[in-house]
């Protein structure tokens, strides 16, 4: 087989976490008075919490009212925002088609990796079931630069043993595909809504992920 490993985005893609974000998201920003749409918030996806933030802020001709210390209170809550609403995680949670892609995956040799930048992931992966089923899961804590930037894919094929080209990503975020191509991978996009660079695969929900007919 040609390709060596798959690269999972977690929010979005392993599980349905990307509406907690925006959910905790928008309880901040109700308690600004700032306006934040679901439109708004595709420009989040795959984007660290303080960039986050920021892209927020600038939504409502806010860039400069807080200082450092008090942006990072203001991730602080949503952060507090976003643990309470996955507290209630289970192994049900795994979105549909990810388990038999995984196993068809292992099955045929090929390594499992994630690329998410989310600092809460170890807490997803393990609420989930999943916390010992990757070959490797990159540490948030140590990428400097949020997708687009290939950082974090680049990141997972290194540790891996394996060349960009080896590999195959899946993402839900317009900003993971950008970091895909730029990491010289094949890319699998679910239900991407705002895009401006095409996947290569593009699949409106993780029930049609199929191994045999995407993986070559
Ligand atoms: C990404 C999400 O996976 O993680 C973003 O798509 C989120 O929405 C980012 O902002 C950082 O997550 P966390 O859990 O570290 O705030
Ligand atoms: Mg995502």
């Amino acid at each position: 087989m040609k390709t060596k490993a798959i690269i999972f985005d977690l929010d979005g893609v392993i599980t349905d976490t990307a509406r907690y974000h925006f959910k905790a998201w928008k309880m901040l920003a109700d308690s600004l008075g700032f306006g934040f749409t679901e439109a708004d918030n595709e420009r989040l996806k795959g984007v660290s919490r303080m960039d986050s933030l920021n892209i927020i802020l600038e939504i409502n001709g806010a860039e400069d009212r807080f200082t450092l210390e008090e942006k990072e209170a203001l991730c602080k809550t949503k952060n507090d925002n976003y643990i309470q609403l996955i507290s209630q995680i289970t192994p049900a949670d795994i979105l549909p088609g990810i388990s038999d892609f995984m196993a068809a995956a292992k099955a045929a040799g090929l390594s499992c990796a994630v690329a998410s930048v989310s600092k809460n992931a170890p807490a997803v992966l393990k609420s989930l079931g999943l916390a010992d089923s990757f070959d490797y899961v990159a540490d948030a804590k140590k990428i400097t630069r949020s997708k687009p930037d290939p950082e974090i894919f680049t990141v997972c094929a290194e540790s891996l043993g394996f060349k960009g080209s080896d590999c195959i990503g899946i993402e839900d975020s317009q900003a993971g595909i950008e970091a895909i191509h730029a990491a010289g991978m094949k890319s699998i996009g679910i239900n991407v809504t705002v895009c401006s660079l095409e996947p290569d695969i593009h699949l409106k929900s993780t029930a049609e992920l199929d191994f045999a007919s995407m993986v070559d």
